[in-house]
């Protein structure tokens, strides 16, 4: 089906995209809502006031899942109210066949099931749909290729997600990824850049590469030649309009010295790092197969810190991944100690169908992991506020996302080091880079005024 047609189908429909999980689904949401744009469609703020609604699934751990299933009961009541709607879900949980068997069995009112390697041709599913009015279940299993140059709904003005590879090769023991997006892909160098000076041109100012695992980034250019992650931010780099270069994640078996030099060397480069590392334990490091132990964790941290002294550091923990001993958890607080995050998501660990710990026999009970989990917490907020207060009196560089949910006259940012900062300030300055000094550290941001 051509643009014009599908548009003939589409034009002045209103819809609303609900997005569960990561960045890479926000991003793809950005992707739906664009391609939706450009066939005259409108965004409208609830799924009550839409005649499209799309859910976007993450499958990353259970209450993921259970989110859902809640939301998509929801939308029974505006297709009973009216017939005309349409009802779409996509994104990984759609990637599973035995949630495919569930959405068809027991929630017949939705028409389109697509998946996370198909979403380029969601417009023409969508146009189908009301055109032969019928109901569609596509779902790939791998992408073939990468397809370039969709247009994207960005969140922001002043900043973008910029995908620069797809899925993921690494099968952690506990994941579901590797099974919802496929293997890696990398995208053409060229492509990327022209996207991101594409994206400059037009006024955005920061920039976050999305892959999920960045460090394994190998692209080929027109030449032939391989570009590595390093590679690609000494490109970015050079890209006039953009000031800050962020990326997520990055894993660290394959975290170079070459990456770390890039910190260095590329000014636009944000000193922080979001590195994820899921246990402090050598025996579930290895059972998680990471690939790497602690020492070689730590000793990254390290080097991170030698060559950039100011790096702020993130991290992804999990609790109670199956036959972790109370040792194992005491190898967990006393790494968090060593490193001294800035702050850290932490997880308990959910049985995911499909991958190989959910058949390990030991799991871990219940109230144990809530009891660890709520143990790790505590010290890493103790952490987080420790590292704000010291922020206290330093003049931050803030880019500006906007006026806060909870009051006009605030705004908020983000440092370079990617702590958010609440300022009285009016709405112009969204967008802007202004200089903020900080007047508190709190656990999970800090406050401050516009510097004089
Ligand atoms: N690719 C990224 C992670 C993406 S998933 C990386 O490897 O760094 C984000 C986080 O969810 C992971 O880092 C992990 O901490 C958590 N996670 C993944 N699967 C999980 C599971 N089954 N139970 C609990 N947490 C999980
Ligand atoms: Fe999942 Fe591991 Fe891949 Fe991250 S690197 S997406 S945790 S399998
Ligand atoms: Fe969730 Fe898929 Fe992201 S499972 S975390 S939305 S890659």
């Amino acid at each position: 089906m051509n643009k014009d047609k599908e548009m003939g189908l589409l034009d002045g429909k209103k819809y609303n995209i609900i997005t569960f999980g990561c960045q890479m689904n926000e991003h793809d949401s950005e992707t739906i809502a664009g391609m939706l744009q450009e066939r005259g469609c409108a965004e409208v703020p609830t799924p009550a006031e839409s005649d499209i609604t799309i859910i976007n699934t993450c499958s990353i751990r259970e209450n993921a899942d259970k989110r859902f299933f809640g939301t998509l009961g929801q939308l029974k009541k505006i297709k009973e109210r009216n017939p005309g709607y349409v009802a779409c879900v996509c994104g990984c949980m759609m990637q599973q066949q035995h949630i495919i068997d569930t959405v068809k069995s027991k929630y017949p009112w939705v028409d389109i099931i697509f998946g996370t390697h198909n979403i380029h041709r969601f417009p023409e599913l969508l146009s189908k749909v009301y055109g032969e009015k019928m109901k569609i279940a596509e779902v790939f299993e791998d992408s073939a290729d990468i397809v370039e140059g969709l247009p994207a709904k960005r969140l922001y003005p002043h900043k973008s997600f910029v995908n620069i590879m797809y899925g993921c090769n690494n099968f952690c023991t506990y994941c579901i990824v590797p099974y919802t997006r496929g293997r890696e892909k990398s995208r053409h160098p060229e492509d990327i850049l022209d996207e991101i000076a594409g994206l400059a041109a037009d006024g955005v100012k920061e920039v976050t590469l999305l892959g999920q695992n960045v460090n394994s980034y190998r692209g080929i250019d027109g030449t032939g030649r391989q570009w590595d992650f390093a590679d690609l931010i000494y490109g970015i780099d050079d890209i006039s309009g953009i000031q800050r270069i962020r990326f997520m994640t990055s894993h660290p078996k394959d975290l170079s010295d070459k990456l770390i030099q890039a910190y260095v060397d590329c000014d636009k480069l944000c000193n922080y790092i979001h590195l994820p590392v899921q246990s402090g334990s050598d025996d579930v490091l290895m059972r998680m197969n990471r690939k790497y132990n602690r020492t070689r964790y730590l000793e990254l941290v390290g080097k991170l810190r030698r060559a950039v002294p100011d790096i702020t550091i993130s991290t992804d923990i999990i609790v109670g991944f199956p036959g972790e001993t109370e040792k194992d958890f005491q190898d967990t607080l006393d790494l968090v100690r060593k490193v001294g995050y800035d702050s850290a998501f932490t997880f308990l660990y959910s049985i995911r169908q499909g991958t190989p710990a959910a058949g390990y026999e030991d799991q871990v009970p219940e109230d144990v992991k809530h009891e660890r989990f709520d143990r790790l917490v505590d010290l890493i907020n103790a952490g987080s506020a420790k590292k704000n207060a010291a922020y206290k009196g330093r003049i931050e560089k803030v880019l500006v996302d906007g006026p806060s949910k909870k009051d006009p006259k605030t705004m908020t940012g983000r440092t370079e080091g990617f702590k958010l900062v609440d300022f009285p300030g009016s709405p112009e300055l969204t967008g802007t880079m202004v200089d903020v000094e900080i007047t508190e550290g709190k656990t999970f941001s800090l406050k401050g005024r516009l510097a004089r």
